[in-house]
């Protein structure tokens, strides 16, 4: 299988999860990136049967709507019952970085809100250490310049994403060669740098479920 079909078996798996786990109040949090968008697919196949989604990203929302899945606002929804998305890296703690779509802060919300997260991706996404992905930064505009001090001061190389802004209207810096041995340290300490919006490092909230695919067929991780 090559990369594309183990993201469908992945997105197919974590469809039939969701599907059976259904009822009238169920809430959906749908991810952003090419693996969720396969997800999405899936889950039109049951669309009449979802009570209601919410997306982390406005080009999620506008892929449901196309499928007339029906999306409402986070603020209106009681519960997200479970959320679905990829990752750009995941250890075997269930940590991840995210955001290399840009998504990044949205998702992030969805993942605190959600009962359960469900992280769907090929097996490359695995590794021991994280941090070979560039660490996506979400930033207030005006705080780029100080953000980027701060960061170097950490030990990373942020690089600012050019010509590209965020569906709240901020800035992305990419940080390379970050040592990442303790994720939830790193997370609070990029965090608390004044004008981050947030980062990309799901370590304080890790995902509950990690549906892997590889060739040697699907393997679920559970923390
Ligand atoms: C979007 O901002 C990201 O967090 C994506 O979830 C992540 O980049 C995974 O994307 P792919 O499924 O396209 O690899």
């Amino acid at each position: 299988m090559d990369q594309n079909e183990l993201k469908k078996a992945v997105a197919q798996a974590a469809a039939n999860y969701v599907k059976d786990r259904l009822d009238q109040h169920t809430v959906i949090g749908v991810g952003t990136g090419s693996t969720a968008n396969l997800f999405i697919e899936c889950l039109a196949e049951f669309r009449h049967d979802i009570n209601a989604t919410v997306a982390s990203s406005e080009e999620t929302a506008k892929r449901l709507k196309a499928l007339q899945i029906p999306v409402i606002d986070l603020n209106s929804a009681p519960e997200v019952t479970v959320y679905v998305d990829g990752a750009d890296e995941a250890n075997s703690y269930l940590q991840l970085i995210k955001g290399g779509g840009g998504a990044l802060t949205r998702e992030k919300i969805i993942a605190a809100v959600a009962k359960e997260f469900v992280c769907i991706a090929d097996g490359s996404k695995l590794v021991d250490v994280l941090g070979q992905f560039p660490l996506p930064v979400e930033v207030i505009p005006m705080a780029r310049s100080h953000v980027a001090r701060e960061i170097v001061k950490l030990g990373g190389d942020p690089v600012y994403r050019e010509g590209f802004i965020t569906d709240n209207g901020n800035i992305i810096l990419d940080v390379h060669n970050m040592s990442i041995v303790d994720p939830r340290t790193t997370e609070s300490q990029l965090n608390q740098i004044t004008g981050v919006v947030t980062n990309g490092l799901f370590a304080l909230r890790p995902a509950d479920k990690l549906i892997l695919g590889t060739k040697d067929g699907l393997k679920t991780l559970t923390r």
